[in-house]
């Protein structure tokens, strides 16, 4: 069902201090910025070989990633597995007992079909699954 993990997302108060943090410190190449309506967030990508760190920082006070700041701090905030058929893997969790943010993917960052589970039902771990616009 799940290829790799595509990226971990962290969520930031800081943006422009925590890109310099993971280029200039941990010199990963930034290799994309967007600001990501569906989701509420400013996101940047960072490639780390195949895979990637994602930063986002909320475009307001009510979006899903304020909320989560406003409760937990800057951190780890999900994890996204790729998936080359991003609605039959949603059909094959829902049917294995899985609670689903979305039941339908969304558009996510560089056109990207994405979903998220719920914390919930995944060990409190909020997860994404994403399927790259390229497949
Ligand atoms: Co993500």
């Amino acid at each position: 069902m799940f290829d790799r993990i595509d990226h971990i997302g962290i969520a930031v108060d800081d943006l422009e201090g925590q890109i310099a943090h993971y280029r200039d410190v941990l010199g990963l190449p930034l290799v994309h910025r967007e600001t990501v309506e569906s989701q509420g967030v400013e996101a940047v990508l960072f490639d780390v070989g195949e895979n990637h760190v994602e930063l986002i920082a909320p475009l307001g006070p009510d979006t899903g990633v304020a909320k989560f700041l406003a409760k937990n701090g800057p951190g780890l905030h999900h994890v996204a597995y790729q998936t080359t058929d991003i609605v039959a893997a949603l059909a094959t969790l829902k049917e294995r007992g899985v609670q689903l943010i979305d039941e339908e993917p969304r558009v996510g960052i560089r056109d990207s079909r994405v979903a998220f589970l719920h914390p919930k039902s995944t060990g409190k771990v909020l997860t994404e699954l994403t399927q790259p616009a390229h497949h």
